[in-house]
């Protein structure tokens, strides 16, 4: 079922699997529907970002604008909860932990990392080229090559939003602050990457490691790990809300 909450003046669509408390953010140039075995399996609300699926339109600036937009959606839906992000989505993930605390039970990290600068290429390439760059998009982010095709087309139809997406994923990086010690996980906070992801690499996830999180590596996937494995994917995942509401249980 879909939700339409109002953030400010922008609607803000939601797929809802079950009411527990999970948000899950999707990529750039994605929607809601990535989540969808997961929505199926485990529950929680997967939500389209502005300017993508069926959400309406808001000015985007940085990806901290996207944080404050799925911020309040979660305070409108539950107040708070674990906050699953995926690529981009993990990026606004952090930026959700850091700006928007308060609404943040947990954090899982899917196929991100603290900086995630892009191939100059693919930024030039979505501008004159979409098509062959869509295609090499598609090749770069799946291990199982069964998905490939159809999100090639996907990605061209999505090339100009797609490029918007990645220039703020070229924008953002915190990696110095996470070195420098401003940034800890004091929540659980788990990063799952698939062994074969080349657009975020496995050691982006294993560097959070350094600052409080768990990694796990999932087989037979690349950076559509959620996609092209739920099976192991959606057993991490359950095996970590568990542990979640133990911890919280304990207090
Ligand atoms: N976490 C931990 N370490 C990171 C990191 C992250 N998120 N991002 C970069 N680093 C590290 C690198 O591992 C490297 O360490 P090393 O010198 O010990 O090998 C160092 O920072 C410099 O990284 P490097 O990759 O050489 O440079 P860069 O960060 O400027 O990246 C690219 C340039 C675009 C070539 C590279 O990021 C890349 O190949 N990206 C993958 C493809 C892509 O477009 N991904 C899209 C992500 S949405």
């Amino acid at each position: 079922m879909r939700l339409k909450l109002l953030v400010g003046n922008t609607k803000i669509s939601v797929l809802k699997g079950s009411d527990v408390p999970i948000f899950y953010i999707h990529g750039s140039g994605g929607d809601a529907e990535i989540w969808t075995k997961q929505l199926e399996e485990i529950g929680g609300y997967a939500i389209d970002l502005p300017n993508h699926g069926l959400s309406g339109n808001a000015e985007i600036r940085t990806i901290d604008d996207y944080a404050y937009f799925v911020a309040e959606t979660i305070k409108i839906v539950s107040g708070k909860g674990i906050v699953v992000g995926h690529s981009l989505g993990g990026a606004i993930a952090q930026k959700i932990f850091l700006n928007h605390r308060e609404t943040v039970l947990a954090l899982v990290l899917v196929g991100t990392g603290a900086r995630l600068r892009v191939l100059p290429k693919v930024l030039e390439g979505l501008k004159e080229m979409p098509s062959e760059t869509a295609k090499f998009m598609a090749d770069m982010a799946f291990h199982r090559k069964e998905f490939v095709e159809l999100f090639a087309k996907l990605f061209e139809a999505r090339a100009e939003i797609l490029l918007k997406d990645l220039m703020l994923c070229n924008e953002f990086d915190l990696l110095e602050d996470y070195k420098a010690g401003n940034i800890k996980f004091d929540v659980p906070t788990l990063a799952i990457v698939g062994e074969n992801d080349f657009l975020t690499p496995v050691k982006y996830s294993q560097f959070f490691t350094q600052y409080g999180a768990e990694v796990r590596i999932i087989k037979n996937a690349g950076h559509m790990v959620m996609l092209e494995n739920p099976e192991d994917f959606n057993a991490e995942l359950r095996n970590f809300i568990g542990l979640v509401k133990n911890s919280y249980g304990k207090d």
